[in-house]
């Protein structure tokens, strides 16, 4: 393809050049928003008298045409071209003529990429917080059905108090909301600072207004310093590390799914639809999906790392380095987007094994907390009763009983606070319900956590 930029040079390139210049098999996923900048770039030029209305109206309806023509099928972006900015100009002019060639008028590709960008972090931002929605509500969903599952909860990997499943599928709820809180300040930094109208680097002698401009596109303001706006890729940044975070979260719960399906947990079955099975191993169902998204959590993070050192050092304004941004910037957004509709359904699908979780939480002394609790309700300080709960707990280790199995008489031998209460105090189910403060494991808690994650979904 001919050169638009062939201004000073002959625009005649190694085809080794053309390689590592061109850039439209990545940007070429911009069409759509190149094609509303470039509307609301000739609507503000013919605003301002900088081209004749009826020329902005030949370009507004050439471009409506080729994002139909791209959209539908009818047009094929054409690979040789330089990027989708050049390619879009290109195909415009082709379609109306002379026209065409006005309407790269005061502006440059490079706030031109800016703004592209810029408009699609903050539709990715709407697209991804969709997903997440729907994942928080399906954990809502999950944790509602399972909210008197007890299950041991652990720390350091050891049992360590009795929970309900519904409270450790909230936690990642919670994990969520506040990923899209993220995306919320992000959007709102981005939509806050238009970079169109800054053109190659320092502004243009037309007589352009960027208000308005950044107006039709959605833009609450605009990047004040024209510098600034072509050589900023902070909101690529904050975007990647808001999509690193949710990709960790979805990591962390990757790698919980595949421990409960294993032998050793039973706590979830995965439905053989959400599994795969080995070329060898014929008994094999494994919980791929699961181990792909933690997998993929090293990919973005790869992305911002990659980001942030292609950033590092580049004096302003524009480089070509910066053309390097894209494929972090989508594939983040693909990846995160992927794995999110993934999990909405694996978590609706999995099935939660009751008696697995309860027969594991009824080992390691669980309730040892509880029998601390039970000693200072009945009077004792704190640290004694930890004391006490120890010494019973090895004693019952010695003789392989549980604590809810101790007879009173030898309870006593400890302490002749313990009654017969002692008993029904100690049983998971009352463990767990008594955890009845803010925010605790206790049905009644749980049921207030997915009420406040249904309102604010609402
Ligand atoms: N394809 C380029 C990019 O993605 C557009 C900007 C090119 N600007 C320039 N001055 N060559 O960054």
């Amino acid at each position: 393809m001919n050169k638009l930029w062939a201004g000073r040079t002959a625009g005649k390139t190694a085809s080794l050049v053309d390689e590592i210049n061109s850039s439209i098999g990545v940007d070429m996923r911009l069409y759509k928003q190149d094609i509303a900048g470039s509307i609301a770039h000739a609507k503000m030029m013919a605003k301002q008298g900088i081209i004749e209305q009826a020329s902005a109206n030949a370009i507004i309806e050439g471009l409506i045409s080729i994002e139909q023509d791209i959209s539908s099928g009818a047009l094929e972006i054409d690979l040789t071209a330089e990027d989708i900015h050049m390619f879009v100009e290109q195909e415009l002019t082709n379609r109306i003529g002379d026209t065409g060639k006005m309407l790269h008028t005061a502006r440059s590709r490079n706030d031109q990429v800016a703004l592209d960008t810029k408009i699609y972090c903050a539709e990715e931002i709407a697209n991804i917080d969709a997903l997440l929605v729907q994942l928080m509500r399906v954990l809502a969903d999950k944790a509602e059905s399972s909210a008197e599952i007890i299950m041991p909860g652990y720390t350091h990997l050891q049992h360590a108090q009795p929970v309900s499943f519904g409270q450790h599928m909230l936690a990642y709820a919670m994990m969520f909301e506040r990923d899209r809180e993220r995306l919320a300040d992000c959007k709102k930094r981005i939509l806050a600072r238009s970079p169109i109208g800054a053109c190659a680097l320092a502004g243009t002698t037309f007589d352009i207004d960027r208000d308005f401009e950044a107006e039709l596109l959605g833009f609450s303001g605009i990047a004040m310093n024209s510098m600034d706006a072509v050589s900023d890729r902070d909101h690529f940044i904050e975007f990647i590390s808001a999509m690193a975070v949710i990709m960790m979260h979805i990591s962390r719960l990757s790698e919980e799914i595949i421990t409960w399906a294993s032998s050793e947990f039973g706590f979830i079955k995965l439905p053989d639809e959400y599994t795969t099975g080995s070329s060898i191993m014929p008994q094999k169902k494994n919980p791929d999906v699961a181990e792909l998204c933690r997998g993929k959590t090293g990919r973005v993070y790869g992305n911002l790392i990659s980001l942030l050192t292609t950033l590092k050092g580049l004096p302003l304004a524009y480089n070509k380095d910066i053309q390097e941004d894209k494929l972090p910037l989508f594939d983040s957004a693909e990846t995160v987007s992927i794995c999110l509709e993934a999990f909405i359904e694996i978590v609706e699908v999995m099935q939660v094994n009751e008696q697995n979780m309860y027969e594991s939480a009824k080992v390691g002394y669980i309730n040892a907390t509880d029998l601390a609790d039970y000693l200072v309700v009945k009077g004792m300080p704190f640290r004694d009763a930890y004391n006490i709960s120890g010494k019973i707990v090895s004693y019952c280790i010695g003789r392989g009983v549980a604590l809810e199995d101790l007879p009173i008489e030898e309870y006593r031998q400890f302490s002749d606070l313990i009654d017969s209460d002692v008993h029904n105090r100690l049983s998971l189910k009352t463990c767990m319900e008594k955890r009845n403060s803010q925010g605790g494991t206790s049905p009644e808690q749980v049921m207030k956590q997915i009420e406040y994650i249904r309102a604010i979904l609402d």
